[in-house]
């Protein structure tokens, strides 16, 4: 394990899941607006679950019916995805159809730009699917992401790497995961020495069902195995969005 950096994550409360998704598609928007303003094309990666609909469509209405989300320029954002279901690419599983349907097809995306995970159609297993994902990444890559989002379990899992797992031991870029315990059972995970490069790591939780498993992963000395968020934290900034449900035993 990398140690992680020594910065304090950030907590904000918001009263419901709706706020919540307004609150986190806001504050992206902002900051990939200040990001291009320096003339950077930053690289974000999203993940999968009900809270990232959420916010994906969020952004979509943000880019269409507001002035700050009509300054971001989509075409120079570099999209990938924290983790993936392996499975075929019409699958309604799969996270990054999703996607594409409440947010990439609503704004203006450069297609090159945006790079989801293999799935059974391009990839032979999700072993091969991992291994194209992180020569993808070394490639079109900058090494680090501005931002990346991900969704909590509420057994304390993050991205497709759940407790007591292997891959939460794996230095590589990306792994398969068997198995899963959250349907469906094949996936590709990034790692958390991967995740770890972010510049910002935002965990995007809702609900009572989470709330034993935020405590967890932000209580000290939780061991990543038995809580793989406690293992992940941005190089400048963690930020924990919740709503008040999800935060109800912090
Ligand atoms: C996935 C995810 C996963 C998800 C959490 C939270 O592919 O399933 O990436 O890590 O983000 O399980 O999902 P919910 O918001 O649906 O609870």
């Amino acid at each position: 394990m990398t140690d992680l950096p020594d910065a304090e994550p950030l907590i904000e409360v918001h009263e419901n899941r709706d706020d919540l998704a307004v609150a986190v598609a806001g504050e992206l928007v902002h900051r990939l607006v200040e990001a291009q303003a320096d003339g950077g094309v930053p690289q974000i990666a999203l993940t999968g679950g009900s809270v990232a609909d959420a916010v994906h469509r969020e952004l979509a209405r943000l880019t269409v019916e507001s002035e700050i989300g009509s300054e971001v320029d989509w075409s120079r954002v570099v999209f990938w995805w924290g983790d993936e279901r392996f499975v075929e690419p019409a699958s309604p599983d799969r996270n990054e159809r999703l996607a594409r349907e409440l947010f990439l097809d609503q704004v203006d995306v450069d297609p090159a730009n945006v790079h989801p995970m293999p799935s059974t159609e391009s990839a032979e297993s999700a072993e091969a699917g991992a291994a194209a994902y992180a020569d993808e990444l070394r490639t079109h890559g900058s090494g680090t992401f501005e931002i990346v989002m991900l969704g909590l379990g509420p057994d304390a899992h993050v991205a497709s790497l759940f407790p007591g797992f292997p891959q939460l031991d794996a230095d590589e870029i990306a792994v398969a995961v068997h198995d899963s315990p959250k349907p469906p059972p094949d996936r590709i995970s990034l790692t958390l020495p991967c995740l770890n490069r972010a510049r910002s790591v935002w965990f995007v939780v809702s609900g009572e069902e989470k709330a034993g498993a935020v405590a967890l992963a932000l209580a000290d000395g939780t061991d990543v195995h038995d809580a793989p968020a406690a293992g992940v934290a941005g190089q400048a900034e963690t930020i924990w969005f919740l709503d008040r449900a999800a935060a109800s035993r912090l």
